[in-house]
């Protein structure tokens, strides 16, 4: 397991500890310093009730008169002391607070921001559920014990100073003390180890519950639909049972433990009672002094917890740490590089695929990546449109995806004006490329923000020539607040087509030299999917054709292309215009009728959106 062994854990969580105070040594100093002034204070105060007792009270009940003066003065002192303390405390919870929650917010930013930079192979293999326990409850569980870390060490401090005056007390009293404190220690440290695996489990079943619920949440069409409703529920009453379980396990051994702290300085008190009255007797100490070392005893037992929390608290830390740090290590970032192509221009951008060989990362690390392109060669020239075809699978998503570099090939090169996208910055490839997929992804926002992205010269004419392109123009002008409409999950709810054309409205506005359409128009009907093909090639605008990419299955979209790519299991099979294809090549010619039977059910049973053709904006919407 990867929270290791209950023996190095101890190490391992002191090592996080350190990692906090190196990264936030200020506010650390201003904590611990509260709380070592506090410690000393502790001391103080018990020598001076001491004193209290032993010169003043004691005098008193057998002279039967008080020495105003000292009491007055001994008064003073212990009000000085509890200023001090408040001082002291002050500082200590400021600054703990202080520290505890920048360290998550740090920890939680990059964390999150370590996922955008990620591969999409890696979110592959990583569930929602599990991202949002790291950036959550993983991050507040590395940090957890800093809150009590200033107060613990801050007790450290007490303790040696506590021991000192001890032997400048008295040695026997002193040994009771050498006994008591590291007993109390060592108690902690047996607690800690055996809370270790239990902490761990009660952490990773946190985020699976989690994890089950985000996926039933998110599921939940498909979970009502198929009736599943039972099992779902029965399958996160199972693991939240788990959890239940384990917590109560982490419960039971603080049960046992928790008198144990509690009891021994305790004991402690006893045993200095004991030993001090005898050494009372033998002279060897006077009554202040045994009033204050017993005082001592009883206000150090509260403290000393603190390093006991600290410990605690350690097993779960180290969990959520390996957790968080896991998510920091991943390598696997695709780093890009310093070239930029010329920023000015905006003639359509020539893409190449040169000799690219394709797998994806195995599941398991052990096992070969399937291939899924093998020397996949093609060129997009500037201006023209080239349809990509072929059967389910047979790696068209893949070459798009390489192609707006959001994987890297294995083998060979993928080009943009002859550059290869991975020496190109990020801002040059954004500025340059842009990909609409298949599956819409709409924000809970406006429809403005949506298709503006916040993005510099992206004001509302560029987002209405850019619905316009994608016929979107007609539909948004009619929504309650036009360009102001809610739109996204809770928001007005859009038909899958008007999502696909709002999420190409959306990469339109940034006038992309190269687009590439990966299926993206599959709900919206034939005759709008080609108008919107017809016009980016040739914008109404006069501005320049941006080049285009797009996988396609309908006749009337692949004919308007200048070239058809057909693809068969992860190899360029043959190429040519749609009508020299059809006439040579007996699988396209199969696929493409094919694909036209199935649409004319599709369209028999009325499937598309909006089923009045052209002009845009007259169409109506089911
Ligand atoms: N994230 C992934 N991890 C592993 N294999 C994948 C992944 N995505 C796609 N594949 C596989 O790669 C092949 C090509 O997939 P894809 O490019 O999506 O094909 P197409 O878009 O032509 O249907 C398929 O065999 C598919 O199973
Ligand atoms: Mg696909």
């Amino acid at each position: 397991m990867a929270s290791g062994t209950s023996r190095d854990v101890l190490g391992r969580g002191l090592w996080v500890l350190g990692r906090a105070i190196r990264e936030q040594p200020r506010i650390f100093a201003v904590a611990v310093s509260g709380s070592v002034l506090f410690g000393l204070l502790v001391i103080a105060s018990a020598y001076v009730v001491g004193a209290v007792v032993g010169d003043v009270v004691v005098p008193a009940v057998e002279r039967g008169e008080v020495a105003g003066g000292a009491l007055a003065l001994a008064a003073t002192a212990l009000f000085g002391i509890s200023v001090l303390r408040v001082v002291g405390i002050f500082g200590r919870r400021l600054g703990a607070g202080y520290m505890q929650y920048r360290l998550q917010a740090a920890y939680r930013r990059r964390v999150t921001r370590r996922y955008l930079d990620l591969p999409l192979a890696w979110h592959h293999r990583n569930s929602t559920g599990t991202l949002l326990s790291n950036a959550n409850s993983d991050v507040e569980a590395a940090w957890y014990p800093i809150a009590p870390l200033p107060f613990a060490v801050g007790t450290l401090v007490m303790l040696v100073g506590a021991v000192a005056s001890l032997f400048f007390t008295d040695w026997a009293l002193a040994l009771v003390g050498l006994a008591v404190f590291p007993a109390l220690f060592a108690l902690n440290v047996v607690y800690s180890r055996r809370m270790a695996p239990r902490q761990a489990r009660a952490q990773r079943l946190r985020a699976e519950v989690s994890g089950i619920a985000h996926e039933s949440f998110d599921g939940a069409l498909v979970v009502k639909t198929m009736g599943r409703e039972a099992q779902e529920t029965a399958r996160f009453a199972s693991r939240a049972g788990d959890l239940r379980d384990a917590l109560i396990s982490v419960g039971r051994l603080r049960g046992v433990f928790d008198p144990m702290l509690e009891t021994l300085p305790s004991l402690g008190t006893l045993a200095v009672l004991v030993v001090g009255a005898i050494r009372l007797r033998q002279g060897a100490i006077s009554v202040t002094e045994l009033v204050s070392v017993a005082f001592l005893f009883t206000v150090l037992a509260f403290p000393v917890r603190a390093i006991g929390w600290v410990l605690a608290e350690l097993p779960r830390s180290v969990a959520g740490w390996d957790r968080v740090r896991r998510v920091l290590d991943s390598t696997g970032e695709m780093p890009y590089g310093t070239t930029t192509l010329d920023p000015a221009t905006r003639e359509p951008a020539t893409l190449a695929f040169d000799d690219v060989h394709f797998a994806y990362e195995p599941a398991e690390a052990h096992l070969p990546g399937a291939q899924v392109l093998g020397a996949v060669t093609f060129t997009v020239p500037a201006g023209k449109t080239v349809a990509l075809v072929g059967p389910t699978g047979a790696g068209k998503s893949t070459i798009a995806s390489l192609a707006v570099r959001l994987v890297d090939p294995g083998a060979g090169r993928v080009t943009l004006d002859g550059v290869d996208v991975r020496e190109l910055t990020a801002a040059s490839l954004a500025g340059t490329v842009a990909l609409v997929a298949q599956v819409p992804f709409v924000f809970d926002d406006t429809v403005r923000a949506n298709i503006a992205l916040d993005r510099e010269g992206v004001g509302d004419d560029e987002v209405w020539a850019a619905l316009r392109l994608a016929e979107a123009d007609g539909f948004v002008a009619a929504l309650p607040d036009g360009l102001d409409t809610m739109v996204g999950e809770r928001g007005t709810s859009l038909s899958g087509g008007q999502r696909q054309r709002l999420t190409l409205a959306r990469a339109l506005a940034g006038r992309p030299r190269l687009l590439v359409l990966d299926d993206a128009t599959s709900a919206v009907d034939p005759r709008v999917e080609a108008a919107i093909l017809a016009g980016l090639r040739a914008p109404a605008d006069g501005g320049a054709p941006a080049s285009i990419l797009v996988v396609a299955y309908r006749r009337a979209t692949i004919a308007l292309a200048d070239e058809v790519i057909y693809v068969e299991q992860g190899r360029v099979v043959a190429r040519g215009t749609h009508t020299e294809l059809l006439t040579t090549v007996p699988g396209y010619a199969d696929l493409v009728t094919a694909y036209e039977q199935a649409e004319q059910e599709r369209e028999q049973n009325r499937t598309y959106d909006e089923v009045t053709p052209l002009p845009s904006g007259l169409e109506v919407d089911r």
